[in-house]
Parts: structure tokens; sequence; C-alpha cells
């Protein structure tokens, strides 16, 4: 029986948590969950974003399934460090696993492209970088303002998540290729110690072919070829931009799902979209992001045989042509109807 924390979080958030929890009840796997209430609405009733201790409730469940967090009425930074970034750094979750797939019969931007050319994983370090918040203000409000925001690396950092994008690539087992992707043309420091981490970690896997590709350049060939990846690795910030990208080619938000992932503690999965607070309550969202997060979170736990049944009822869904498009209000039926079609795939 596995524990799951749910936080269902703001705007469509809870809509499509609603339905990956229905394909995650239908692949029979034994599980319960408790919901936490935390979002934009808690934070204007109380001020506060995570509670007191609630960090530590969350390290006991076997892994938590996010819905979306984001509030229009809350200034931008407030709920993303509060809830979001907190429970990925305190968790130590620090892979972000993203994996763009074109599924069939999903459009994508990309003329002449299909899904045989579209199926690469970015593992994005997701506790260090310039998203760990060292850095400050100075004379704020004054011309003379000052702002630093430091992209702080560690070897250790950029060792750790090399590491299982090694692992994730001998695993996949198709180009055994991985890229790294940073920017050492310019960000000479941290570039040196990601390409030291790189080249000396890589010696320890013959079997897998190392490139490297600048960031820039990495979203020219996103574009240009995506056939060329496999799994690419890469920091903090950088990965949260190529992943939008990678949404992008993938057929967009609506599809899209990542795991925050501590290999030796809890993990959470969540669909990348955000909480598209005009769609709230419409049943016009589009679930299948929050039913893939609920397909990695299967896959993560050892239920390879469930998180493929998700997987393939997904892809039959597709199949099918009765799903028009992957975007909102665009999609041919309602969230709660997409729920139901691919819940009786699984
Ligand atoms: C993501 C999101 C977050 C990030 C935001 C909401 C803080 O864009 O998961 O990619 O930047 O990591
Ligand atoms: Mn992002």
């Amino acid at each position: 029986m596995y524990n799951i924390a749910v936080i269902p979080g703001d705007g469509t958030g809870p809509e499509v948590i609603v339905e990956a929890l229905k394909a995650l009840d239908s692949t029979g796997v034994p599980y319960q969950t408790i919901e936490f209430g935390w979002g934009g609405e808690h934070y204007l009733k109380t001020g506060e974003t995570l509670p007191e201790g609630a960090v530590d409730e969350l390290r006991d469940f076997d892994a938590i399934l996010l819905g979306a967090i984001g509030h229009p009425d809350v200034a931008p930074g407030i709920l993303e460090k509060g809830i979001l970034l907190n429970a990925r750094f305190q968790l130590d979750q620090y892979i972000n696993l993203r994996p763009v797939k074109l599924y069939p019969n999903v459009e994508t931007p990309l003329r002449d492209k299909g899904p045989e050319d579209i199926d690469f994983t970015v593992v994005r370090e997701n506790t260090e970088g310039i998203y760990a918040g060292m850095g400050g203000i100075l004379y704020e409000g004054t011309p003379n303002e000052v702002s630093t925001q430091v992209n702080q690396t560690t070897y250790h950092g950029a060792a750790r998540a090399i590491r299982y994008a090694f692992e994730l690539t001998r695993r996949r087992d198709r180009e055994k290729l991985l890229h790294l992707v940073f920017k050492t043309n310019v960000l000479t420091f941290a570039g040196a110690t990601w390409w030291r981490a790189f080249n000396e970690i890589g010696e320890e896997y013959p079997d897998i072919k190392r490139d490297y590709m600048h960031v820039d350049a990495a979203c020219m060939w996103f574009v240009k070829n995506p056939e060329w990846f496999d799994v690419l690795v890469t920091d903090n910030l950088f990965g949260d931009i190529i992943t939008d990208l990678g949404a992008m080619i993938q057929g967009g938000m609506g599809i899209a799902a990542g795991g925050n992932i501590n290999p030796e503690g809890v993990s959470m999965f969540e669909p990348i979209g955000g909480s598209a607070p005009k769609y709230t309550g419409q049943d016009v969202i589009n679930p299948l992001a929050a039913i893939n997060a609920a397909q990695m979170m299967l896959s993560h736990l050892g239920e390879a045989e469930a998180a493929d049944r998700v997987e393939n009822a997904v892809i039959k869904a597709l199949e099918s042509g009765r799903i028009e498009s992957m975007s909102a209000g665009r999609m041919g039926m309602g969230t709660s109807e997409m729920g139901d079609f691919v819940a009786g795939l699984i």
C-alpha cells in the first residue's frame, strides 16, 4: 500500500489531479492519499506558504503528486519559492526529470517531425545554480540599486545529476548518448566544474557516448534535429528553459510532465504546465499531463507494469482519433471525459 501525498494546489491543479487519481485507481495498484491544501488560497487566508513541519510530514510518504502552484492575486516568487522550490530543496529532490516524447496523433509545431524523431529526456539539476537564491539587493528603489543573483555550483551537485543521467542513458538503452548542455564559453567558472564532473564520471561509463552543446545551440537543435538527442544533462536554469521548449515540441503544456526526484528520498511528480487560472472549473483543461505525472510516479515506485499500462492507455486514447487537440478547450471532450476515457483504457 503506497502512501501518496497529494497537493492539488491552485487553479486547474485540483481538476487534473482528480483525473490522475482516476488513472491510478484503474491500475489496481494499492494506494492511499492524504491531501494537503497548500497553495495560493491558503496563503491569502493565512500568510503561510508551507506551514511549519510540512516538509517533515512529506518525508514520510512514498511519493508526492502535485497539481499546480500559482495564483493571480499573489506576487510572483512567493508561492514558487515558498512551496515548490522549498519542497524541492528541503527534500533534496536533486533531479528534475523531464521526458520529451511526442505521442502519435499529437501535433508538434515542427514540420516533418514525428514520434520517431522526438523522444529524449532532460535531466535538470534541481537544487543549485541560480535557483539556490544566493545574492541580494542594495540601495533598493534608488538609481544606485545593485542586485546580484549568484549561480551557485558545486562539484557534488553537478556530479550527482551527471551520474543519474549516465545511469538513465544506460537504462534507456537507445542511442547510449548523453549530452552535457551548458554555456562553457561564457560561464567559465561553473562551466569548468560541470565539464570536469562530466568527463570524470563519464570515464566510469565507457558504453555511453558523451557530447557537449552550448545551451543556445541546444535550443536551435531541439527545433532543427530533435532526433539527435537521447539524454541531456544540464543545470537548473538552463534545464528550466530548454524543457519548456521541449514541452512545446512534444505537443505543449497539456501533455508534458516532470518528476522532482530524490533517488534516496521522497520524490514529487507534477504536470509542468502551471495553474492556468483562467480555465479553472470549466472542465476544459487537458488532464494528460497530470496522468503522465502519475505514470512517472508509478514507474519511480517500481510499478513498471502499471506504469506501462497507463502510458499505453494514453497512446491508445490518442490513436483513437477522438482527441482533437492538446489545447485547453479544443480537445473535443471535457477534462473529466478524457480522464474517464484513459481510465477505461487502462
Ligand atoms: C518549473 C517551473 C518552476 C521552475 C517555477 C514555477 C518556479 O517553471 O517547474 O519549470 O522555474 O522551476
Ligand atoms: Mn519552468
